[in-house]
C-alpha cells in the first residue's frame, strides 16, 4: 500500500453531537422524510400536533422501510409500516396493528430531537449516551426568513468546523483582508467561540455591503456552528448556521443557513437604504450566493486534504490546537486514539516552515 497517499480522518467517523436532521419547514404536519444520516437509514416524521420523530428507518417487526420510497406513511398522526400496517406513535412505540394487540416490545429506535431556529436537528452518540448539552435557541423575532444552502462532499465534520480558528485559510482560500483574531478561542464544556475580524470587497449595486466584518463564532459540537456578523461600513448583521452532517463512511452534508436583521431605529443609512429598499429574501439569496462561493472554494480543499494528527503550524495560523483539544471529547468512544494523540509531542510554532495554506 502506498502510504504516503493515504488519506487521514479523525479519530471516529461519527462524533458525538447533535446534528441536523432537516430545515423544519421542509417536514410539515404530517410529513415524512427519509435520509442517510450518520451511517445508517433514518425517516423523520411529524404528527398534525406538529411533534417530530426522527427514528431508525426499518419496522422492528419484519424490517419494512418506513420512508416514502418503501411505501411508509404518516396517518391520523402515526406512522405506518408499508409491510403489515404496525402503527407508531411520536415516540416509536408500536400502538397498533391490523389485526392483532401490539406486541409490547414494538418500539423504534428514535433519537433525541430539538427544533430551533427553524432547524431540526436529533442528537447522536456513538455509545448510546443521552445528550450532554443543549443547543440555544437564538431570538428570531428581528430577523428575516432563514435561507440555505448545501453541499454533499467528500469529508468529516471536525475538518469543517476547523475553518471557524483557521485565521490563516481565510486570507489564503477566501481572499479576505486584514484577517486578525480578536482575543483568545474561548471553550466551555462542549462550546467554543472565536472572534475574529477581516475585510472583503462585497459590494452590490455598487455599494459595499461586506467590507469591514466583525464575525464570533459560537461551537457546539461538530455539527454545529452559528456565526454571527457586523458589517461595520453598512451597518448590517447577519448571522449564519453552518451545520456539518455525516451521511455514510466517506460523505457529509454540508447546510449553511443564513438570515438578515431586520431594520432597526438608529441604523446606518447605508443598512436603511438596502433593507428599506430591497426585498429581505433578494437580499438574503445575494448573501447565501455569497457564502456559496466561499464553500466551493473550501470544497476543493475539504475533498482532497487528509487529516494530519500532528499538523506543523506556522504562527499565524490561530489556536488549531485549541481546537483540537476541545475535538477530544466528541469521541466517547475512541478512549485509545485520543490518548494516542495526548501522547504525540505538541505541534511546534515554527515561523519558517509555514502552514500548508500559506499564511
Ligand atoms: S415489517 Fe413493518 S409491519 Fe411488518
Ligand atoms: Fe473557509
Amino acid at each position: 500500500m502506498n502510504l504516503a497517499n493515504k488519506r487521514y480522518y479523525p479519530p471516529g467517523r461519527y462524533p458525538e453531537g447533535w446534528y441536523l436532521v432537516e430545515i423544519a419547514r421542509n417536514l410539515p404536519k404530517g410529513g415524512l422524510l427519509q435520509k442517510e444520516w450518520m451511517g445508517r437509514q433514518i425517516v423523520a416524521w411529524r404528527d398534525a400536533e406538529g411533534r417530530i420523530c426522527v427514528s431508525e428507518a426499518y419496522c422492528p417487526h419484519l424490517g419494512g422501510h418506513l420512508g416514502p420510497d418503501g411505501g411508509g406513511c404518516v396517518r391520523n398522526g402515526r406512522l405506518v409500516c408499508p409491510f403489515h400496517g404496525f402503527e407508531y406513535d411520536a415516540t416509536g412505540r408500536c400502538v397498533a396493528t391490523p389485526n392483532a394487540p401490539p406486541p409490547r416490545t414494538a418500539r423504534l429506535t428514535v433519537y433525541e430531537t430539538r427544533e430551533l431556529n427553524g432547524l431540526i436537528l436529533a442528537w447522536w452518540s456513538p455509545v448510546g449516551r443521552e445528550p450532554q448539552w443543549e443547543l440555544p435557541e437564538w431570538p428570531d423575532k428581528e430577523w428575516h426568513r432563514l435561507h440555505y444552502g448545501s453541499v454533499r462532499l467528500r469529508g468529516h465534520p471536525q475538518e469543517t468546523a476547523e475553518n471557524s480558528v483557521d485565521i490563516a485559510h481565510f486570507r489564503y482560500v477566501h481572499g479576505y483582508a486584514a484577517v486578525k483574531q480578536v482575543g483568545d478561542v474561548q471553550v466551555d464544556g462542549a462550546y467554543l467561540c472565536n472572534r475574529f475580524v477581516f475585510r472583503r470587497n462585497v459590494k452590490l449595486l455598487g455599494l459595499p455591503v461586506l467590507t469591514d466584518v466583525a464575525a464570533t463564532t459560537h461551537v457546539w459540537g461538530l455539527g454545529y456552528s452559528f456565526v454571527e456578523f457586523h458589517e461595520r461600513v453598512s451597518g448590517l448583521k447577519l448571522r449564519q448556521w453552518i451545520l456539518s452532517t455525516p451521511i455514510d463512511d466517506t460523505h457529509i452534508k454540508l447546510v449553511v443557513a443564513l438570515q438578515i436583521r431586520r431594520w432597526e431605529p438608529g441604523q446606518k443609512w447605508l443598512a436603511t437604504l438596502l433593507l428599506r429598499c430591497l426585498p429581505a429574501n433578494w437580499l438574503t439569496r445575494f448573501f447565501v450566493s455569497r457564502v456559496k462561493h466561499d464553500v466551493r472554494q473550501d470544497v476543493a480543499i475539504w475533498e482532497n486534504k487528509r487529516y494530519q494528527p500532528l499538523p506543523i503550524l506556522s504562527r499565524s495560523d490561530g489556536e488549531i490546537m485549541t481546537y483540537r483539544k476541545y475535538c477530544e471529547q466528541f469521541y466517547p468512544d475512541a478512549e485509545e486514539s485520543r490518548a494516542r494523540v495526548r501522547s504525540l509531542k505538541p505541534a511546534p510554532i515554527h515561523a519558517a516552515r509555514g502552514a500548508r495554506l500559506g499564511a
